[in-house]
């Protein structure tokens, strides 16, 4: 009796505690809103894969563009450089966390923390 008490405490904490991790792992999912992911937002940012790759890499104007408007979602833009299709495309998310500033925007969220990452 005793045991089987203790065995379902048990069983009751860790369905706690993997419905928790669940329950962020959806909130994360919505960094970019609703209507888009992380994921989706990546593929419009395809003309900065080279600046995402190589540090000395120019940036191009489409990509400073496309930058500046994921910008103002500085947590969508770190949940992008992230993401699994930047990943995929060979971005390095310590140098995709430096085009903002490659680029000279103005109002780009310095010292946002992306992870382990600060943009700089
Ligand atoms: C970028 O340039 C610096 C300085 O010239 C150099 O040390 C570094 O290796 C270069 N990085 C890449 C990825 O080419």
């Amino acid at each position: 009796m005793e045991v089987q008490i203790k065995v379902f405490f048990l069983l009751g904490l860790i369905v706690f505690f993997v419905s928790t991790l669940e329950v962020h792992r959806v909130d994360g999912a919505g960094e970019c809103g609703k209507s888009t992911t992380p994921d989706n937002e990546a593929f419009k940012l395809a003309p900065c894969a080279s600046a995402g790759q190589d540090e000395n890499a120019s940036v191009s104007q489409r990509c400073c563009a496309q930058i500046k408007t994921l910008g103002q979602n500085p947590s969508c833009l770190c949940a992008v450089m992230f993401s699994n299709v930047a990943k995929m495309s060979g971005v390095d998310p310590k140098v995709a966390i430096t085009i903002p500033k490659r680029c000279n925007l103005a109002n780009r969220p310095v010292g946002y923390k992306c992870g382990p990452y600060t943009l700089p």
